[in-house]
């Protein structure tokens, strides 16, 4: 094979040439090919054109959400038990087994709802998510950093994510437009009390927690399943900023978390969190005042108490950002033998749209590529072809045989497990129906309360700060809210923009909305 690095090199230069794609030496990268000095250009201009039409293809959409993210790899570690009790009694899953097995990850962080290169000082939740490079595949667990979300049926995720991004016509983030929706949507309020704390601006991405935020259930041997919720805690610590910080950081700065994670581990200060998880049985725990399939609810710690289970460390930066963090694709239908999902509605939505929008963003072939192949163990599909196919899945002995079953030497289905009926029976009705149980304020103001006094005071002031640029109707429909949350929650924001509680006396329930007895005595 001729090397072509070393092609048209001044004798004693050892640098590398630069070729085209096909592997031709460029001897001129500055001029293109033109009839005379001056001349016009020619078509067969084969190195210009190549050059100048991959250059035109180089951004591959954006991710609708999540654009702007930074991307580490690195190892999980397992604990292989607590206490005395070993994990294997819940999950059969390969990763968690032996105390200090190690499974190499990729952790992808990121804000939801500006552009690729917006800034990363934005109040917004943040996303945290992993990929776990395991023997049986790989697992990824896509959470964000505030344990709760806006919605509790992913059908109504484009609607809050539009009322989150910017105006169709102004293309401005509108308060008005957000609180017209949130308003009209009482599941939003635990979110939202977390989102406009300190807590909705991370200091960087090193110091903030993780959570999957959804319920999935862990399976064992015999078959037996438990819900659980996932939590990741930063060695690190925690750390915030109010609007003012951020806003100092981002005069200076559109990416300072990126830069800070990528400098600390260029220092060799690995960043590091721990796994713990929080259990429940499997059924729909009547005793409780939520329910366990509801996203916008977290579990209480003193009944469910977090029990943990391994560590993540990121040792390593990318080494391109665009193949290892434009291109990593993530989603939640990326489970291995042992992890299960609930029948968490939202759950079930984001499981379809990852693996869509990545079909869409990235192309059909997008698990071909080095940062999404599974590493742990040997993929082998009869899928074929497709736009950008970069090799043929590990085939059988038979390469003409893409097709199942076959007995010419094809590939064959692996060994039945051994309890693949697991979970409890489900029955009912096809409906459409919102989830008993919704409790859409109870924890909202629990949470409100355990804030410290300048976390609350952050809070009443950012509330004061975006609904006074809202119509008087959401404002009121907004104080009312408040009011059901926590008494002074409602009264410091009424207080705020002009409204007291007898402003708001003559509104009632929304159309449908379930209240509990303890909210109806706020009315
Ligand atoms: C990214 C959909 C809820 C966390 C995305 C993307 C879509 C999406 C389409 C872009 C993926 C890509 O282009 O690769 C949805 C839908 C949801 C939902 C339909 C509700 C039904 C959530 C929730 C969380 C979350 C509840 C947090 C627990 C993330 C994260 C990413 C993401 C962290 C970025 C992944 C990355 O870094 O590449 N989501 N999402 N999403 N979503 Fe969701």
């Amino acid at each position: 094979m001729t090397d072509v690095a070393s092609l048209g090199s001044e004798p004693g230069d050892d640098r590398p040439v630069l070729t085209n794609r096909q592997g031709h030496p460029v001897y001129d990268n500055q001029n293109q090919r033109t009839v005379g000095a001056r001349g016009p250009a020619t078509l067969e201009n084969y190195q210009f054109l190549e050059k100048i039409s991959h250059f035109d293809r180089e951004r591959v959409p954006e991710r609708v959400v999540h654009a702007r993210g930074a991307t580490a790899f690195g190892y999980f570690e397992a604990y292989g038990k607590w206490g005395d009790e070993p994990v294997s009694r819940y999950t059969r899953a390969k990763l968690f087994q032996e105390a200090g097995k190690r499974t190499p990850v990729a952790l992808r962080f990121s804000t939801v709802i500006g552009g690729r290169d917006s800034a990363e000082t934005a109040r917004d939740p943040r996303g945290f998510a992993i990929k776990f490079y395991t023997e049986d595949g790989n697992w990824d667990l896509v959470g964000n950093n505030l344990a709760v979300f806006f919605i509790r049926d992913a059908i109504k995720f484009p609607d809050v994510i539009h009322s989150l991004k910017p105006d169709p016509v102004t293309f401005r983030q509108e308060p008005n437009r957000i609180f017209d929706f949130m308003s009209q949507t009482p599941e939003t309020m635990h979110m939202l009390v977390n989102v406009f704390s300190p807590r909705g601006i991370p200091a960087d991405y090193r110091h903030q927690q993780g959570f999957g935020v959804n319920t999935y259930k862990w399976v064992n041997r015999s078959g037996d399943t438990v819900l659980v919720k996932y939590h990741w805690i930063p060695k690190q610590g925690v750390r915030s900023m109010t609007g003012a910080d951020a806003a100092a950081v981002q005069a200076d700065d559109l990416g300072h978390a990126t830069r800070d994670l990528h400098e600390a581990i260029d220092r060799g200060e690995y960043p590091e969190w721990e796994l713990v998880v929080q259990m429940m049985s499997d059924d729909d725990h009547p005793e409780l005042d939520f329910d366990p399939l509801d996203d916008t609810k977290v579990w209480p710690e003193n009944d469910f108490p977090p029990k943990p289970v391994g560590r993540i460390v990121l040792d390593q930066n990318v080494s391109n950002n665009f193949a290892e963090n434009e291109q990593i694709a993530f989603g939640t239908g990326v489970l291995v033998d042992g992890l299960d999902f609930s029948d968490d509605k939202m759950l079930v939505g984001r499981t379809f749209s990852y693996s869509d929008t990545q079909r869409h963003r990235v192309g059909p072939n997008y698990l071909q590529l080095p940062v999404n192949q599974a590493k742990g163990t040997k993929v082998r599909t009869n899928q074929r072809d497709g736009q950008m196919t970069y090799y043929v899945d590990g085939a059988g002995e038979n390469p003409h045989v893409n097709y199942e079953p076959s007995i010419t030497g094809g590939l064959h289905e692996g060994q039945y497990p051994t309890h693949d009926d697991q979970g409890p029976e489900i029955r009912g009705r096809v409906t459409r129906k919102r989830i008993p149980r919704v409790n859409d304020y109870k924890q909202a103001g629990q949470r409100y309360l355990l804030m410290e006094e300048w976390e609350r005071d952050d809070l009443v002031h950012n509330f004061v700060d975006q609904l006074s640029q809202c119509v008087r109707p959401v404002q009121e429909r907004m104080v009312w809210h408040f009011l059901l949350v926590e008494d002074d929650l409602g009264l410091r924001v009424g207080k705020g923009l002009g409204i007291s509680p007898e402003d708001v006396a003559h509104l009632e329930p929304l159309n449908g909305q379930d209240l509990t007895d303890e909210d109806k005595q706020r009315l």
